[in-house]
């Protein structure tokens, strides 16, 4: 019998070394959009994050013949009902504007649309949806959230995204002052593949 592969609807390289390293002791053989170069990026279009994840790991599937995995994530900000949500990426676009916005862009946005907002009123929580596909449409979903509320300005260095204003009151500190050794423990994205390993007993057969 062939070693089971599964493909990982992503061309991001610190994704795909994730799992990689997830799947490191299991036999199983990953590929990625980088083996699959003629596959063009699926839109995300879909109204929730497991709408978008879905789509992706069918597309990737059907186009691939093998099992597909894919994700999306974002940010939820209780006082903006969901926003920016599936549209974190692109909160702060300017349709005239040549380039998608910068990180910082989305941020000082998210800042000046809570200006107003009190300290106790200013949970969100991360969001990654994983999507488990398989070529006849089968699908499984895994899901991973981080809580935490949005400081009043930035503070730390690492991370990406919205990390130096979302304040994680476990840790005194934002995501982006924590290191990378402690958020990929406590991520989104990181208790989603963390629900995807653990179930990877169970799914063997059914990715052989
Ligand atoms: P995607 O799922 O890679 O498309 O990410 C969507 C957007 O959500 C990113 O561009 C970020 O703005 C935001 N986001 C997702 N994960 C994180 C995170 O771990 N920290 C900060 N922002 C994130």
């Amino acid at each position: 019998m062939a070693a089971p592969t599964l493909v990982m609807a992503s061309r991001n390289a610190g994704k795909i070394r994730e799992l990689q390293e997830i799947l490191k002791d299991t036999g199983i053989t990953l590929l990625s959009l980088a083996n699959f170069p003629e596959l063009p990026e699926t839109p995300e279009v879909g109204a929730t994050f497991a709408e978008n994840a879905a789509a992706k790991a069918l597309e990737v599937a059907k186009a691939t013949g093998y099992p597909a995995l894919a994700d999306d994530s974002g940010l939820v900000v209780e006082a903006l009902g969901g926003a920016p949500g599936v549209y974190s990426a692109r909160y702060a676009a300017d349709v005239t504007a040549p380039r998608p916005p910068a990180d910082a862009d989305n941020w000082q946005k998210l800042l000046r649309e809570l200006a107003a907002v009190r300290p106790e009123a200013r949970g969100a929580h991360f969001v990654c949806e994983l999507a488990l596909a398989w070529p006849d449409g089968r699908l499984r979903r895994f899901r991973g959230e981080c809580q935490g509320v949005i400081a009043r300005e930035p503070r730390g260095e690492q991370g990406f995204g919205y990390d130096p204003v979302f304040w994680v009151p476990e840790y005194q500190a934002t995501m982006a002052e924590l290191g990378p050794e402690v958020k990929n423990r406590i991520s989104h994205r990181a208790r989603a593949l963390a629900a995807f390993k653990a179930q990877l007993p169970a799914l063997k057969d059914e990715l052989a």
